[in-house]
């Protein structure tokens, strides 16, 4: 068993990523610029929004933090994205995921100009995406292709099982590695809660990705022996042991599939970071111009 090091492989594509900033805040005079709103008080939420800001202090980008009380109002939400919008000191623009019920994601995901959402979620992001055309890719999936290209891991003609069939994960994992481009070249089978005899689906897999935030959901009679195991999952529990208070554990049953398993991500070390890294990226794009240029 290899460990696909999400801890090692975040950290050098940082130190690229900072350079890259450097040069791009001496040739502008302003720093790549990424504005998160957070709705709410979501435990979860907090954590990955307050790392998001810390990562983009870290590599030299500038971030902002935008807070609203649950009881914001969907019209108010988005008559803040618009006026972000038309702001050419701001890059990019994530609202964090979820929202309250009152208000309709996908209305938000539209309101964003599809040039400022390094999220990757607007339609025109994730049709472009289908169609292998430059756009901004979901910061999750973009990481884990990053992590499969820098490890040189051989997916072409492979089984891909992707397990979830989430707007931000599981969906578009099944796209990237579907594609004609390399990491890709899979032949991809999307599960999800109404498909019938998982286990046998998983099983096929050369290349699983969980992706269904369920801990421990994945167990080793469902892996084939030598399959490179992606695990997404972010399950937080309370704990007495930890200094936070909590302890992560991911989708997949770590101890029992590590053995059978040729490459595998830990939780935490693994995709989490890499979620980062791939957030950032679509930032330093988006201040650059690189994929939509700036007019
Ligand atoms: N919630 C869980 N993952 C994400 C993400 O990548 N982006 C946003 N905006 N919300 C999320």
């Amino acid at each position: 068993m290899n460990l696909l090091d999400g801890k090692l492989v975040s950290e050098k594509i940082k130190e690229q990523i900072a350079l890259d900033a450097a040069e791009f805040t001496t040739q502008t005079g302003r720093k790549p610029h990424l504005v998160a709103i957070l709705v709410g008080n979501d435990g979860g939420s907090e954590t990955y929004v307050a790392s998001k800001m810390r990562n983009c202090q870290l590599v030299g980008f500038e971030s902002t933090n935008i807070r609203y009380d649950e009881t914001i109002t969907e019209e108010e939400l988005i008559a803040k994205i618009k006026e972000i919008n038309q702001d050419d000191h701001i890059d990019g623009l994530i609202v964090q995921l979820p929202l309250p019920k009152h208000i309709d994601p996908d209305k938000v995901t539209e309101a964003i100009d599809y040039r400022k959402d390094v999220d990757g979620f607007h339609p025109i992001n994730l049709g472009r995406m289908q169609r292998n055309l430059p756009c901004f890719i979901p910061a999750t999936p973009y990481g884990i292709m990053l992590m499969l290209d820098y490890y040189k891991i051989d997916t072409a003609g492979k089984h891909a099982v992707v397990v979830g069939r989430s707007n931000i994960v599981g969906s578009p994992m099944s796209i990237l590695l579907a594609r004609n481009s390399n990491p890709g070249n899979c032949t991809v089978t999307l599960t999800h809660s109404r498909t019938k005899d998982l286990k046998t689906e998983v099983l096929r897999g050369d290349i699983v990705v969980a992706a269904i935030g369920k801990k421990n959901f994945v167990t080793a009679d469902m892996v084939k022996e030598g399959a490179v195991v992606i695990d997404v999952g972010i399950n937080r529990e309370t704990s007495t042991t930890t200094k936070s208070g909590f302890k992560l554990y991911g989708d997949v049953d770590f101890e029992h599939v590590a053995p059978k398993a040729s490459w595998i991500t830990p939780v935490p070390g693994g995709v989490g970071l890499m979620t980062i890294v791939g957030l950032l990226k679509n930032t330093l794009e988006a201040a650059k111009g690189t994929i939509y240029p700036k007019q």
